[in-house]
């Protein structure tokens, strides 16, 4: 029977290192807190230097025995681990909304989205072929095997607690690599609890490995990952300056890097689109996480003819949304994930006012509901001078900017260095054809708001990043190929 826990149970505050559950070793600790009220959730371990060696230490020693195990064994793992994951679904979503703030129809929605992964990763576990490569000399055998890359670091962010690191342990441990991992120092708690359900489910001692840390003493831990040759890849979720230093930092060891960064999604509506099915799928893609999500749109392009329609349709939405905390069941939209976050939505705001844009609806702070609320927003007249045309908001905010023709949407859409997803909308299928192939981005939504899946290739292109996760592809990343050569055979 798959065991299923109350909700403090999930709780750990110490680091997961070798199959212990151990303090940081100077005994330091930070506060998890809630978003919504600033009220201390947990006190958990602060590591260093010394812990993310301890981690690297334990992964090497358990790499040899879990590279040999069999796929089907790895396999059956992580299915028991999916059947974990599931069965604590309702406690692990409000640890999610607990100490993230998303709303808890959210919270539970991630869990799902991240057991996905484990389940579509148990699968493909029994499918990694190589080739036989087609003979070219008499007596010799040529061919191509895939190995596991080794140790993989694991480095995630606050948006998404639970999918964000299931989705980079799943494929990992699948193709039989062994795991250190670091989850953001603003939600670290389900990072621990999933990794209490990989415990139960049997993942042996040293094969995943977890260590928690505040954001100082964190680049100091991960700045060991990055020069210790023994850590073969580093995944990353996270800024696009994140993910530069880490890919600048791990030069020296040549490690193999898989980044999926920052976005700056256009989301075009056209003159032809059905208007209805534009605005509910802006409200998926835009409000999903309060906005606080790598393929929310950023900049909204809408066609002249239909920009006062779409405005009026999207700003009744949205002025209808509730915001509050996550225990509230009927939020939609919860708090920012801290101060620094509202902070920078009010500036990019405050900025678009100043050149020119209009507020149709929201445009504010919501200190009644606590410091870190900000009230959906509409905003018309949006232009490139703007600071959100250049920069991720990462809030509830939506800025209208309003084009001619397909070839100015296109142009300024792809006028960003980001290349994470894009959405248009547009009944005539020679241009959804024709702007389908013109977006510079690793993503299209095509009609269509909610485009992520465990079975698609997640991840961007330009300064969005690198790798691809999910998906058939998403194994890719984990394994190197190995060529074999066996001669004198005749
Ligand atoms: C992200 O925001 O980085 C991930 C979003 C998703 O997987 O849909």
């Amino acid at each position: 029977m798959t065991r299923t826990f109350a909700p403090e149970e999930l709780i750990r505050t110490e680091n997961f290192i070798g199959g212990r559950w151990v303090p940081a070793s100077d005994g330091a600790r930070f506060a998890v807190t809630d978003p919504a009220d600033g009220k201390l959730i947990a006190e958990v371990a602060d590591s260093h230097v010394a812990d993310a060696r301890a981690a690297t230490d334990a992964a090497a020693a358990a790499l040899p025995a879990w590279r040999e195990t069999l796929p089907k064994e790895r396999a059956e793992i992580l299915r028991r681990w999916h059947a974990l994951i599931v069965a604590n679904q309702d406690a692990l979503g409000a640890l999610i909304s607990r100490e993230q703030g998303k709303p808890l129809s959210e919270g539970r929605g991630e869990v799902a989205y991240g057991a996905s992964y484990v389940a579509w990763f148990a699968e493909e576990a029994t499918r990694v072929y190589g080739d036989l490569i087609p003979q070219q000399h008499r007596g010799k055998r040529m061919s191509a095997i895939k190995e596991p890359i080794g140790i993989v670091a694991a480095i995630t962010p606050w948006n998404f607690p639970l999918a964000m690191i299931a989705r980079k342990i799943a494929p990992a441990l699948a193709v039989g690599c062994t795991v250190i991992g670091k989850p953001a120092e603003d939600t670290p708690l389900t990072a621990s609890a999933l990794v209490l359900l990989a415990q139960e489910a049997g993942v042996p001692p040293g094969v995943l490995n977890l260590i928690t840390a505040s954001r100082g003493r964190g680049i100091d831990a991960v700045g060991d990952w990055l020069q210790d040759g023994r850590v073969r890849k580093i995944t990353f979720t996270g800024s696009t300056a994140v993910g530069k230093h880490l890919a600048r930092e791990s030069a020296g060891t040549l490690k193999k890097l898989s980044l999926e960064l920052g976005g700056n999604a256009p989301f075009i509506v056209f003159d032809d689109a059905d208007l209805d099915a534009a605005v509910a799928g802006l409200l998926v893609s835009k409000f999903r996480n309060g906005g606080q999500t790598c393929v929310c749109p950023n900049r909204v392009f809408v066609q002249a003819g239909v920009y006062e329609r779409f405005t009026a349709l999207l700003a009744e939405r949205v002025s209808a949304m509730k915001v509050g905390p996550a225990s509230d069941a009927s939020t939609q939209i919860g708090p920012m994930i801290n101060s620094k976050a509202v902070d920078k939505i009010a500036r990019h705001v405050d900025d678009a006012l100043t050149h020119g844009a209009r507020v149709v609806t929201g445009g504010k702070r919501l200190p009644e509901l606590g410091p870190n609320f900000y009230a959906p927003t509409v905003l018309a007249d949006a232009n490139s001078s703007m600071l959100l045309c250049g920069e991720e908001t990462f809030g509830p905010v939506v800025p209208l900017f309003r084009f001619e023709d397909e070839r100015q949407a296109i142009e300024e859409a792809n006028a960003t260095p980001y290349g994470l997803a894009s959405y248009f909308y547009s009944n005539d299928m020679k241009r959804i054809e024709r702007v389908s192939r013109a977006l510079e981005t690793g993503l299209v939504g095509i009609n269509e708001g909610a485009i992520s899946s465990e079975a698609a290739p997640f991840g961007g292109v330009k300064e969005s990043g690198y790798g691809r996760e999910g998906s058939k592809y998403g194994l890719d990343d984990y394994l190197s190929i190995k060529y074999l050569c066996q001669g004198n055979l005749v």
